[in-house]
């Protein structure tokens, strides 16, 4: 047995085999944690300092929002408040969300738990998708708040009549059939003005979180689809 070689011993399988899951299980606790970390949702004092968050915090609503290439990660960003130039937001820039752009913490997050509340009862997952979740009957709905469909030169609201983009998708979530474009047609869900106030809340609020650049070349299909 003098010469056996290491390849054959079974003390050398047994070690390897504890070291690699002690490693494999210490890797996963800490990136479990720093993913919590990472997507802890901010707060109204961040945006107010100016602390980039990946997950902002409700009152994001009362900024402007804009998707912005990043020179640096090579893909599109939601920026928050105006851009530096580079893909950076600058958390400076308002922008009215139905009529007022001072959204308390409390008041905006009530509306975006109900948002979320009255998405959960309709199940849009059940046609679209939301952060990577749901399914691709309908468009995907992460960025939709983005899409300059809704713009103030955007067919969707010049198809509403509403002057402002809130408007034109929470008129839209209330009668989509009445508003039907050469695609599918989304049925009518029964959505109350409350509701679609606080699901577009909810579609603002999740456009603005920062997901590495997903849904890929939302920018771009997007402006293919809307010819501009
Ligand atoms: C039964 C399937 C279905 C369900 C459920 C559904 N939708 Fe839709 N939705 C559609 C379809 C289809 C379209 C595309 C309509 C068109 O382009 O004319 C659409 C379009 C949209 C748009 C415009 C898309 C864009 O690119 O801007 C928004 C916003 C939207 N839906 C939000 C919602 C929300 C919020 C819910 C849940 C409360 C929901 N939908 C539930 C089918 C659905």
């Amino acid at each position: 047995m003098a010469n056996k070689s290491v390849w054959s011993d079974n003390r050398f399988w047994r070690r390897s085999a504890t070291w690699v899951t002690g490693f494999a299980s210490v890797l996963l606790i800490w990136l479990t944690f720093d993913t919590s970390a990472q997507i802890a949702m901010g707060n109204d004092q961040d945006l107010k300092d100016g602390v980039v968050k990946r997950v902002p915090g409700p009152t994001v609503i009362n900024y402007k929002i804009s998707y912005e290439m990043s020179s640096k990660r090579g893909h599109e960003v939601p920026v928050i408040g105006g851009n530096d130039g580079e893909g950076n937001s600058l958390f400076q820039e308002k922008e009215k969300f139905f009529g007022r752009d001072d959204w308390s913490e409390e008041e905006a997050g009530k509306l975006l738990h109900l948002g979320k509340l009255a998405s959960q009862a309709k199940n849009c997952m059940d046609c679209h998708t939301l952060l990577g979740n749901g399914a691709y009957y309908a468009p995907d709905l992460t960025k939709a708040w983005l899409d300059p469909a809704w713009g103030p030169d955007g067919a969707m609201q010049a198809l509403t009549g509403k002057e402002t983009k809130e408007e034109a998708m929470a008129e839209f979530l209330q009668h989509p059939d009445q508003f039907a474009t050469h695609a599918r047609m989304m049925p009518d869900l029964g959505i109350t003005k409350e509701e679609a106030i606080g699901l577009v809340a909810f579609l603002k609020h999740m456009s603005s979180i920062d997901t590495n650049g997903f849904p890929r070349n939302f920018g771009r299909m997007q402006g293919a689809v809307n010819g501009k």
